[in-house]
């Protein structure tokens, strides 16, 4: 059984490191996209603190589909280049938003979200989907926890087939 202790975060990017520790043995051994995305995202929404909705997109037939998540129910299909998820799909680069309320074509799945982060998943240089967070408070992703949440999807990455 996995057991996950609680993190610290006062020191953000120790508490990074930490959570990268647990999330490789978590992964440990195990090569499938769908059942590695449930349960990093499961790791995240029990671990970070704050966080209104954590997931996956994947990308299927050149769209970015509905994957592993936790909080509210969310929209399914996004275009590339649609919103922060398909802008994120699309450039291949990282997309920290402040205030969602700010970014031109934000799609809002869930109302309570003020600020999102969403991480390219890129394999052998094939994009596979992306990691998005959302937060209930504005301002709430920095490059701290950009590098953190980067190197999570890293660590991710490595574990698939
Ligand atoms: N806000 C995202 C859509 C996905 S939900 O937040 C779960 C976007 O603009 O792409």
């Amino acid at each position: 059984m996995f057991t996950s202790a609680t993190i610290d975060f006062t020191d953000k990017a120790a508490g990074y490191r930490e959570l990268e520790q647990q999330l490789r043995a978590l992964l440990h051994g195990e090569h499938d996209f769908i059942a590695s995305c449930a349960n990093t995202g499961a790791l995240l929404w029990q671990a970070l603190p704050d966080l209104n909705w954590a997931g996956f997109y994947r990308l299927m037939d050149g769209q970015l589909v509905l994957g592993p998540f936790q909080g509210k129910p969310a929209c399914v299909r996004i275009q590339l280049g649609q919103g922060v998820c398909g802008t994120a799909a699309a450039t291949r680069k990282t997309v920290l938003v402040p205030n969602v309320h700010e970014f031109p074509g934000h799609i809002a799945c869930d109302a309570d979200s003020k600020s999102e982060l969403v991480v390219p998943i890129i394999k052998h240089g094939a994009l596979l989907g992306v990691l998005d967070l959302d937060r209930p408070r504005l301002n709430r992703f920095d490059a701290v926890v950009q590098a953190g949440l980067e190197e999570l999807v890293a660590v991710l990455v490595t574990t698939l087939e």
